[in-house]
């Protein structure tokens, strides 16, 4: 995919920040790279940014060059939208509807399922008795660990035959005591269901998804907040209190 925009407004001040925690993303070496880069390319060039992961690094072009943007991830697609494409402000409000319908929908789908286990993770949660926090996620179910443990019967090869089956389940299924937890996971699935499903144009989506990208990186109990190794609840106890919040806090 290629996309090209040069800014034409002042809405992105800001550019020392980070959407994902990404392993080799070059949010620190941004300075080096302008110092140096500037010494060859002029106000209003092309700038391709080959293997643009996060887009952090043509973002920070955006407002000098015509940024091209290049990577063969999915999700660096979505952020490559948000970040390089687009130059608007969204309407939160207008959003938020769009979304509300089909998130609830999904939301619903899943509370039914997991409902037991959101009671029990909320009011371990509010007790802050966090050995027992420890002691529920090490006993729920997910795959493929603790498969068995599941209430109702989830297929997931049925998943893996159709994966537009509704509702959909993937962080809950997967990731809901270990990276997340159960209100965070049902949560992620919901507003993937409604983004996909809302109506919402292409730009629209980049930005939902960076921005649940984003909400899901700050919750993130893993280590140094990238996705590619979970920590032993036993040894940060703290974190994992601290990384349970609402997604939504950090969300549109
Ligand atoms: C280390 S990351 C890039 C980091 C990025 N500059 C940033 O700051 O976020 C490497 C990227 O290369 C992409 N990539 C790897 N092989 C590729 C290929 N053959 N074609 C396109 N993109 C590729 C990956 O999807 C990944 O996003």
């Amino acid at each position: 995919m290629e996309l090209c925009n040069k800014i034409d407004s002042n809405i992105h001040e800001t550019q020392e920040f980070s959407v994902l925690q990404y392993l080799g993303h070059k949010r620190k070496l941004i300075p080096f790279i302008k110092e140096n880069v500037y010494n060859y390319l002029g106000e209003g060039d092309g700038f391709l940014d080959l293997f643009a992961g996060t887009s952090i690094v043509g973002y920070n072009f955006k407002k000098t060059n015509l940024v091209y943007s290049n990577d063969a991830a999915p999700f660096a697609y979505e952020t490559a939208k948000a970040l390089i494409k687009n130059n608007l402000i969204i309407n939160y409000d207008e959003i938020k509807q769009k979304l509300d319908k089909y998130y609830e929908k999904n939301r619903e789908n899943l509370s039914n399922i997991f409902n037991k286990y959101l009671m029990k993770e909320k009011k371990l949660l509010n007790s802050v008795d966090i050995n027992s926090l420890i002691d529920f996620y090490n006993n729920s179910p997910n795959y493929p660990l603790n498969n068995e443990k599941f209430d109702k019967e989830i297929d997931l090869l049925e998943y893996k035959k159709n994966n537009k089956k509704e509702p959909y389940i993937l962080f809950s299924s997967y990731y809901s005591s270990n990276y997340f937890g159960f209100h965070q996971s049902i949560d992620i699935d919901s507003l993937k269901y409604a983004i996909e499903y809302g109506t919402f144009s292409e730009i629209e989506k980049g930005i939902l998804h960076t921005s649940l990208f984003y909400a899901m990186n700050e919750c993130s109990f893993s280590r140094d907040g990238h996705f590619a190794q979970v920590i032993n609840f036993n040894r940060s106890k703290k974190r994992l209190l601290k990384t349970r919040k609402n997604l939504f806090i950090n969300f549109l």
